[in-house]
This record gives C-alpha cells, sequence and structure tokens, in this order.
C-alpha cells in the first residue's frame, strides 16, 4: 500500500516510516520545512512539502502522492509548557481540526483513502470512576477551563475521522527517541533539575507508549483496525504519578522528585497540570490487543523507562533547589 504520513518527522513518524518500509509499503512522508526532506529520504520515504493548515498544499500533496492510507501525525506540541496550557495547544488543536477537514476532504477527492489519526488516551477521559479507562467510558465533561479547547479538538478529530470510517489512535504518553521523556528530553531535564515534582498525593494516573509500540500499533491498525473505530494505544500498566515519576527518575539518573502541595502546584504549575497529576485517568489496551492483534513490546513503563539511556553522570543544578 502507499500510506501518506502527515507529519513524519515527529517522534511518530520517524519510527513509523522504516516499519511501513520493511512491512512492503510504499510512503510519502510530510513535513512543512525543504531543510528536513532529506532526512525523510533517508529514512525510505518520498518528502513532501506542506503545511497541514494550508488546505490547497494538503489537496495537491495528497493528490501527488494517491496514496491508499492516510496517518495524521501532526501535532505542535514541541516545548508545551502546561502552566500555559491553552496557549501550547492553540496550534495542535488547529492541526486537529482544520488539519483532519483538510485530510479528509483530499482523502475523499483522490483515492477515498482510509485516515487513521493521532489522539490521546490520558487526560480527556473523564475523571471520576476507576483508574482505567476503555475507548467505550466518557470523555471528560468538565476539564478545567484551560484544557477545555484542546478537549474539544480531542473530540471533534474523533468525530470527524471515525465519521468518516476511519480510525483514532488513543496513544498513551510518548516516551523513547525524539520525545522529551528520553536522553536530553525536555522532561528528562526538568527531573534531573528537580523541577518535574509529584503534585499532592500524585494519584493522577497515566499510560505511556514507547514509540516503538506506538509505531507498530499504528501498522497493526493499517492492516486490522474496523473502520469506525477508536483504539487506545499504550502499555498493559497504567500507573499512578506517586509511582511512576520516581522510578522515572531512577532511571535516568536524576535525583527523587520532590512533592509539593496542590494548593502551590495551582498557582506555580497551573490547573491543568494539577488534573493531570492528581485526577487523570489511565487506558486500557486491551481492544487493541483483542482486535489489531497487537502487543507491546514494552510492556510495562517499568522496563521501558530502563531503557533510557542515562543523559549525564552530574550533580543536579542548583536551582534545583527552586520549590517549583
Ligand atoms: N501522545 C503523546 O504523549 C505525544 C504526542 C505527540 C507529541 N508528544 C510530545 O511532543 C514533543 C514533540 O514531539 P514530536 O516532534 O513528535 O511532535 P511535534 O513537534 O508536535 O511535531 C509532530 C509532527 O507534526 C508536524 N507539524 C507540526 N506543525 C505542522 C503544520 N502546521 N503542518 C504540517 N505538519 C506540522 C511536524 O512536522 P514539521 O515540523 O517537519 O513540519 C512533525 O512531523 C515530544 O516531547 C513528544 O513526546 C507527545
Amino acid at each position: 500500500m502507499h500510506i501518506f504520513i502527515a507529519g513524519a518527522t515527529g517522534a511518530a513518524g520517524r519510527t513509523l516510516i522504516p516499519m511501513l518500509i520493511a512491512d512492503g509499503h510504499t510512503v510519502t512522508g510530510t513535513t512543512r520545512s525543504e531543510a528536513k526532506a532529506p532526512a525523510l529520504r533517508a529514512l525510505g520515504a518520498r518528502p513532501a512539502v506542506m503545511d497541514g493548515l494550508d488546505r490547497p498544499a494538503v489537496l495537491a500533496a495528497v493528490r501527488a502522492a494517491q496514496p491508499d492510507v492516510i496517518v495524521h501525525q501532526m501535532t505542535a506540541l514541541g516545548g508545551a509548557d502546561f502552566r500555559r496550557f491553552a496557549r501550547s495547544f492553540a496550534q495542535t488543536n488547529r492541526l486537529r481540526t482544520e488539519g483532519t477537514e483538510h485530510l479528509l476532504e483530499a482523502a475523499a477527492r483522490t483515492t477515498g483513502a482510509r485516515v487513521i489519526a493521532q489522539s490521546f488516551a490520558g487526560w480527556p477521559s473523564e475523571r471520576t470512576g476507576g483508574p482505567v479507562k476503555t475507548e467505550a467510558d466518557p470523555l471528560d465533561p468538565d476539564p478545567p477551563r484551560a484544557m477545555r479547547e484542546a478537549h474539544a479538538a480531542i473530540r471533534r478529530l474523533e468525530a470527524l475521522v471515525t465519521g468518516a470510517g476511519g480510525i483514532a489512535l488513543r496513544y498513551g504518553g510518548f516516551y523513547g527517541p525524539g520525545t522529551g521523556l528520553t536522553a536530553g528530553g525536555e522532561q528528562v531535564e526538568l527531573l534531573l533539575r528537580r523541577r518535574f515534582p509529584v503534585i499532592g498525593s500524585g494519584d493522577g494516573v497515566w499510560s505511556f507508549a514507547h514509540t516503538d509500540d506506538v509505531a507498530s500499533a499504528t501498522l497493526a491498525a493499517i492492516q486490522a483496525g474496523r473502520p469506525g473505530e477508536i483504539y487506545n494505544v499504550c502499555d498493559d500498566e497504567p500507573a499512578p504519578v506517586r509511582e511512576w515519576l520516581p522510578h522515572l527518575a531512577r532511571c535516568v539518573g536524576a535525583p527523587a522528585p520532590r512533592t509539593i502541595p496542590v494548593w502551590l502546584a495551582r498557582v506555580a504549575a497551573g490547573p491543568a497540570a494539577v488534573a493531570m497529576m492528581t485526577s487523570s485517568r489511565g487506558a486500557s489496551n486491551a481492544k487493541a490487543r483483542a482486535e489489531l492483534g497487537w502487543e507491546p513490546r514494552h510492556a510495562s513503563w517499568r522496563e521501558g523507562f530502563a531503557t533510557l539511556v542515562r543523559p549525564r553522570s552530574r550533580a543536579p543544578r542548583p536551582a534545583a533547589r527552586s520549590a517549583r
């Protein structure tokens, strides 16, 4: 098949390209930057330069490629700052709404390509009831104000894609190469400086997905996903922040994270961070395992985090004493 990856230079796209090629597919991968085209070529993809918010450019790129499947991996999450959640997610929200509309229109106008789009398993879920949610459980009806637009964009993306017979993949929190949770990554750097604390009791439950598993599940969805469905793509062990964050710190050679009270975190980090760290829910991967015949190579963040290379052995910076 010919697979068109919109947003091929990100953590998910770069891992997915070689896996698709090895499986016998032809891949077109997009970037906004001509300068990144050689890197896509080196991975085995045909590069296409387009901005996902530029409708004519999207229509032209898809028309030129004539793909069988379009994989939407366009986000703008690099450097996301949870203290300014609404502002940090504004561009990603547009890519999840307008960007999705452009890709669906392009698919409908050309080969009728199936669209498989990146969604998220984590903060969108309802924050009441059990700690682990399936695809059938409701999304959060009352997210913190700063997260409302991001929630609406996730809902819109999922409704658009599944309504058109495509598939939405709710990935767990990414870790591994190219993400913030790897050697030199943003979150690891924060941990090294003791600026990534547990908030309150650390009861927020997170589900994770190594980028290798993100890619293998996406391939499995291309091969076996049912039209109109949503699949959670994450490991087998949803876990509260109070468990996974200290373990991550140990794995990357960082000092133990601080614990700060909720009232302080609300001021210093904002309500979105408090919600994520204290009341978010994890996700079950049972449906993806059963229907896609997929299983994660990293079944738990416990061993997965241990594969992250120790960035460097040095003492934490003095800024580590800050109360943030
Ligand atoms: N589930 C998760 O936890 C999750 C999901 C995604 C990202 N992240 C995190 O976000 C950070 C950055 O990750 P990343 O590099 O994969 O994602 P990213 O910076 O959000 O970029 C992803 C892809 O979107 C493309 N893109 C961005 N704006 C675009 C636009 N206007 N039009 C077309 N394409 C556009 C980028 O391509 P070009 O820049 O080449 O145009 C890139 O290929 C990492 O820490 C990662 O872990 C987490």
